[in-house]
Order: structure tokens, then sequence, then C-alpha cells
């Protein structure tokens, strides 16, 4: 691992860590690590290359093997992601990838087979890691930890919201109810659930303008004198 300091910022889905941690990253001019991104695409290689969830000996071979690219634009705002010489930046965001992923993460040794790739992100002047994991597990040594939280019922609503602007019909029931199931595998796994360090800042979102998020983080960082 690079000496270079690391943000770690965890967290259930929808809680705002992808925004916030894009924002982190353009303020400081750090790179971005989205942990969650590599779980989805060893889902998408599987369903690529005929991988059934359950063989978890393929599985650790996809995940070792796993030929991306993450391609940041100048700005540090828009990544193009590549799967095996495919674009597949929007594909594996949607709800389908995002179950596989969250099944594919509850098996220990394809975390295992993921945890030196992330950590070779690790590069001057900084890092900024998205995730579940990231201060528990990844990177235990991170100066600053944060934890983000929202009710379940916020994180829905966020949810709908944004698929409705994208013209994706969509149902707030049906988007809570697979929040509650994500949240209960990703929480109750055995290998590396999801929960805040014992060093990790907690930060509820559920009342919190975005630019209030990322302030509360900056100032951390202040504090800790990582900007
Ligand atoms: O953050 P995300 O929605 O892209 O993550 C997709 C799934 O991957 C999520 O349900 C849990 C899993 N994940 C994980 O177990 N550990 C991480 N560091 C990141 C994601």
């Amino acid at each position: 691992m690079g000496n270079f300091p690391v943000i770690t910022v965890d967290g259930p889905s929808g809680s705002g860590k992808g925004t916030i941690c894009s924002l982190l990253a353009r303020e400081l001019g750090w790179n971005l690590l989205d942990s969650g991104a590599l779980y989805r695409l060893v889902g998408l290689a599987a369903r690529h290359h005929g991988v059934v969830l359950d063989d978890e000996d393929a599985l650790v071979v996809l995940a070792a093997h796993l030929d991306v690219q993450f391609e940041t634009s100048a700005t540090q705002n828009e990544v193009t992601i590549i799967l095996e010489g495919e674009e597949v930046t929007q594909t594996i965001r949607t709800e389908e990838c995002g179950a596989d992923a969250s099944v594919i993460a509850a098996i220990g040794s394809v975390r295992e087979a993921l945890l030196e790739r992330q950590r070779a992100f690790v590069s001057e002047p900084g890092l900024i890691a998205d995730g579940r994991d990231m201060g528990t597990v990844v990177f235990p040594q991170a100066p600053l930890k944060v934890y983000l939280t929202a009710s379940a019922e916020e994180r829905a609503n966020r949810r709908y919201n944004q698929l409705i602007n994208k013209g994706v019909g969509a149902s707030l029931q049906t988007i809570l109810a697979d929040i509650q199931v994500r949240d209960a595998r990703d929480m109750n796994r055995a290998v590396a659930p999801l929960k805040p360090a014992d060093d990790a800042i907690t930060l509820d979102t559920t009342q919190l303008s975005i630019e209030a998020v990322l302030a509360a983080v900056l100032d951390q960082a202040r504090h800790k004198g990582l900007r």
C-alpha cells in the first residue's frame, strides 16, 4: 500500500456515499475507489461467462482476473468503466447488478481476491474509499473514517426520485423492500459485515443536505490535517 492518506466512507445503499465521495475527491483533488463497482463488475462478468452465483470457485477466478479499467476524466467527475473491453458504466448500476453484487459480496474468498486490487488504488496525493468495509477491513489505518447512514425510508425515497427523474417507472414499496433485504444481507453476513469502524465518525444524513454532509466531512479532514 502506498504511503498516502485514505478517507474511508462506508454505509448502506442510498446513504449518499457515492455522491459525497465524488465531491470529496473533486474538492481535495484525490483519487477515488468505488469498491461497490468491483462487486458489481464480478457479477456482470459472471453473467457474461455463464457463471452462477453459487459457484464460489469460478467467482474467485473471475474476481482475481477481473479485466477492468476505470477511466477518470480530467475534472475527476466522470468515471468510465470498461469491463473486458466493453463500456459498462451504466450497465452495472441496475438494481439487478446491485442485488447480484450483494450476494457475491457475502463470499469471503471473493472478498479476499479483491483485497489487494482495492489497496492498489492508494496513490498520491490521497484516496477516498467508498464501500461497506473500507474502514473496518480494507484500510484499517485510514486517518479519517466516516460512516454515512439514513433511514431506510429516506434512502428508498432518494432512489425512487433518482429513477423517476431518469424517466424510469418505479414502485416506492418495492424499492424499500429491496433496500431492507440488501441491508440485512450486508449487515448480517459473516465476513466483513457492514458496520462502522470503532474509530469512525457517524453522520446520519436523513435530514442533511449534500452540502451539509460534504462540509462536515471536509471539516473533519481539516481537523486531521488532511487538507
Ligand atoms: O455500493 P454499491 O451499491 O455499489 O454496492 C453493491 C453491493 O456490493 C452492496 O450490496 C454490498 C457490496 N459491497 C460490499 O460488500 N463491500 C464493499 N466494500 C462495497 C460493496
